[in-house]
């Protein structure tokens, strides 16, 4: 079990997750983060954090996000990790779809 960073974070990339992890699971890619399976302790510290409920339990994720789960493994090969919040992106992509 890990927890996955879904399209929610899309264009948003608000970093406050990232302050709340105590592991450095996330990387960061251009227009969202990612969380490396293997190193997610699966605290939930992050899920609060995030504006938008980008954040969610693998297992937890409808059909429909699976795909989520290996989008987080492999992008978070490619990216590189992120270890303290930055100013967010805020793209036009960016909404809120958790309401
Ligand atoms: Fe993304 Fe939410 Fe973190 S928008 S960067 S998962 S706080």
């Amino acid at each position: 079990m890990a927890h996955v960073v879904t399209d929610h974070c899309l264009d948003c990339k608000y970093t406050y997750c990232v302050d709340a992890c105590p592991v450095d699971a996330f990387h960061q890619g251009p227009d969202q983060l990612f969380i490396h399976p293997d190193t997610c302790i699966d605290c939930g510290a992050c899920i609060s954090e995030c504006p938008v409920g980008a954040i969610e339990v693998d297992l937890s994720l409808p059909d429909e996000k699976a795909h989520w789960v290996d989008k987080n493994k492999l992008a978070a090969l490619q990216y590189p990790v992120i270890t303290s919040s930055t100013e967010p992106l805020l793209g036009p992509r960016c909404v809120d779809k958790s309401a």
